[in-house]
């Protein structure tokens, strides 16, 4: 009877162990994983706790997130109250500079960092819009310095000029997604890499850069006629596969319309 019971243990311990389900692990090198998982250390793996470590790390309203070309940018993370005119900034001493008091917008919004990029590079602003996509649409800008106004040149994405730094990158209204487009300064361009890009800084995107001096490296695809279109998804590059795990089956639907240039001569 002992020895029965015994094999009857050893027959259901035997039968549990099998049932095991053992994960299949996906050996993997950069990129190779599909879906929402990512490359670490080796193996694919999916990129939920990635991404919920990132979102819980997102630093507060007004918080310092980044400097691109000596312009800083700033959290709009859980915005205090969109109408609020004490967010309104204007540009410091401006009336003693220029004559006239220049308005760079509200904090700390997508358009108001791209205003303020113009205004400490190029002395400039384009006019007035209520959202982010109109930028795409208006004709000129002004200069405060010459009070003349400048052309603007506008390139649809997939044109064959490629965007330069200093470029407004403008991003399509979407009802749903995107109420109001966005609007982000092309840093720099990255076309003859292996892992062509655009580096980007903007505001009220993800709210935290992926590094210090630029928000996003965004793919760069050119065409068999050379026409160039970015991409609303990461660029990833080997030694950043996680950076993956940022764009969400969401946010990659955003759709850039192309690039604004101020017509400087
Ligand atoms: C912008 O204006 C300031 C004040 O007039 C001037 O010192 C500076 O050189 C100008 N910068 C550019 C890029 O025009």
């Amino acid at each position: 009877m002992k020895y029965i019971v015994l094999i009857f243990l050893l027959q259901l311990f035997s039968l549990s162990l099998s049932e095991v389900v053992v994960t299949p692990k996906i050996q993997c090198r950069a990129q190779e994983c599909e879906g929402d998982n990512f490359c670490f250390q080796g193996y694919c793996t999916s990129c939920e706790i990635t991404r919920r470590q990132w979102n819980q790390g997102k630093p507060l309203w007004g918080t310092k997130v980044g400097e691109a070309i000596k312009v800083p940018a700033y959290s709009n993370f859980g915005d205090p109250n969109v109408l609020d005119t004490k967010k309104d900034e204007f540009l410091e001493d401006s009336k003693r500079i220029f004559g006239e008091e220049v308005y760079v917008g509200q904090k700390y919004q997508c358009v108001q960092f791209a205003r303020r990029f113009w205004i400490v590079h190029y002395n400039s602003t384009f006019g007035s819009v209520n959202y982010a996509e109109q930028i795409f649409y208006l004709q000129q800008a002004y200069n405060f310095n010459t009070k003349q106004s400048l052309q603007l040149k506008k390139f649809q994405n997939g044109d064959i000029h490629p965007p330069q730094q200093g470029d407004l990158l403008i991003w399509k209204k979407d009802e749903e997604e995107f109420p109001y487009g966005h609007v982000a300064i092309v840093i720099s361009v990255e076309m003859e890499s292996s892992y062509p890009h655009v580096l980007i800084a903007e505001q009220n995107y993800d709210q935290s850069w992926d590094a210090r001096s630029f928000s996003r490296a965004l793919r760069l695809i050119k065409g068999e006629n050379n026409e160039i279109t970015i991409s609303n998804n990461r660029q990833i590059f080997p030694t950043r596969e996680d950076l993956k795990c940022r764009d969400t089956e969401v946010t990659s639907q955003g759709v850039i319309l192309g690039w604004v240039r101020l017509n400087i001569q």
